[in-house]
């Protein structure tokens, strides 16, 4: 079995049990070419610091560049690597000797493995940010292929008022762009200071230049301090939320397409590539895509919860704790972009069907109560006229439609004109003109202004 990094001081060999449960790999791979990066760049730092000689930092910085170039999938893993720290350290030894022996020089694997950490969280909130823009615009196009048709949105999930199908669409298309904005603000974050040079907590004592190396690795500076440096998660803490927050929004519309797809709904059938059938029942059509993505919330809410669990009440600096935060990142990234690509596929190919509010649907109540109070009738008596109205038209077992005129102007005699324009849903929308409301006007507005915000996020994204 090979020697730890730690052998010196502590000879005897590990307790198999202990030594597999310790072991951090391979949840590590995740972290192998940004590993390889901190080290180069370390390693040029020891050149500049004259701790090793040009061409041993050029033997060097050859084996780890031709390391990164195979990947971890050809890597010479060893049973008996600790962790990939100590996996790369071991075979960068056997290929280039003494040089590989001073690689380690005033850097701990604690600066080391949060450099990485660093660089891995970057480049996953940028990914997953991109993944949010492209669902944000999936739902944008649907929503543009809607065209006019109508929908009774709910609260409570009650029936409550007419509007546009893609501007209800057009909300998860808005949350998703936060997502992504969530997500660009996690990899800033990431790349705001580099650990490297922290050492194991105090800080270095080599002259390394760590403004060099963060500059080198894309960081805006070095961490102002050693021990907040390799103890630092926070960035971990907010890519996972940002996770969170994204699935569990995608959750909320996974379960409306479940509910919709319900022939009680009858409002969506999403295409056969993303349902699936059953084993005993021949004529079902499951929405799993949907159930799964909804799960998936949960499965990342967990992930986040563990990240802050760890860190919680952890004493300064590094402890093993940390080791446990990065296997639920892992799972929560993975999810997420999961997540947000099937959702655009399922949204992207599902079929919306033409159910719509129909004449004098009881879901125009708001618009009867408001024409009252144009008229000078106070709100709440209006409301209370109308609600009167519609207990009637629904004892006589309908909506509005069962009333007749009479009936109305008894009521009010406001209701003397304009009646059949205020049963119209279609026209009942039209007077949704607030700023974000669901007026077509507005709503094609709406898609304009995120069209601009993808636009933005395409130019933060390339940058
Ligand atoms: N596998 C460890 C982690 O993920 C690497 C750092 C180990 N540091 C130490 N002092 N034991 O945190």
């Amino acid at each position: 079995m090979a020697d730890k990094l730690w052998s010196g001081r502590l000879p005897a060999q590990l307790d198999p049990r202990f030594e597999a449960f310790s072991c951090s790999l391979p949840a590590d791979l995740h972290l192998f070419e940004h590993d390889l990066i901190g080290t180069m760049a370390h390693v040029r730092a020891l050149a500049g610091a004259s701790l090793l000689q040009p061409k041993e930092a050029a033997a060097l910085l050859a084996v780890l560049e031709e390391l990164r170039a195979a990947g971890a999938e050809s890597f010479p893993w060893s049973e008996a690597d600790e962790d990939l720290h100590a996996a790369i350290e071991r075979v960068v030894v056997e290929r280039v000797g003494e040089a590989g022996l001073r690689l380690h020089t005033g850097r701990s694997r604690n600066d080391q493995v949060a450099t990485a950490s660093h660089l891995y969280a970057h480049q996953a909130a940028i990914s997953l940010a991109q993944g949010a823009r492209d669902f944000a615009q999936a739902v944008l196009d649907k929503a543009k292929a809607a065209g006019d048709q109508l929908i009774v949105g709910m609260t409570h999930l009650q029936p409550a008022q007419p509007v546009l199908l893609a501007h209800h669409l057009l909300a998860y298309s808005w949350m998703a762009t936060r997502d992504a904005d969530r997500f660009l603000a996690a990899a800033a974050h990431a790349k705001q200071a580099s650990p490297l040079g922290a050492g194991a907590l105090a800080g270095t004592g080599f002259a390394l230049d760590s403004i060099e190396c963060a500059t080198e690795m894309g960081f805006d500076a070095p961490y102002p301090n050693s021990i907040d440096a390799v103890s630092d998660r926070d960035y971990l803490a907010e890519l996972a939320f940002a996770c969170a927050l994204a699935t569990s929004h995608l959750s909320r519309l996974a379960e409306e397409l479940i509910l919709w797809s319900h022939p009680a709904f009858g409002q969506v059938r999403l295409a056969d590539p993303f349902v699936t059938g059953s084993s005993m029942m021949p004529q079902k059509r499951n929405p799993d895509s949907a159930e799964l993505v909804r799960a998936k919330s949960g499965t990342v809410i967990g992930d986040l919860t563990t990240v802050l669990t760890v860190l919680k009440a952890l004493p300064l600096a590094y402890m093993r704790d940390l080791q446990e935060d990065k296997p639920a990142l892992y799972r929560a990234v993975s999810a997420t972009e999961d997540s947000l690509r099937i959702m655009a596929g399922v949204v992207a190919t599902a079929t919306f069907l033409p159910v719509e509010p129909v004449y004098g649907d009881l879901t125009l109540a708001t618009e009867l109560a408001d024409h009252l109070v144009r008229g000078g009738v106070p709100f709440r008596k209006a409301h209370a006229i109308v609600g009167q109205l519609s207990a009637t038209a629904e004892e006589l077992g309908g909506n509005f439609g069962r009333l007749t005129r009479a009936e109305f102007r008894q009521a009010s005699p406001l209701f003397s004109d304009q009646l059949d324009r205020l049963l119209d849903p279609r026209q009942a929308i039209r007077a949704h003109s607030a700023i974000g409301g669901t007026a077509p006007e507005r709503v094609q507005e709406q898609m304009d202004q995120l069209s601009s915000v993808l636009q933005g996020l395409d130019r933060a994204l390339a940058s």
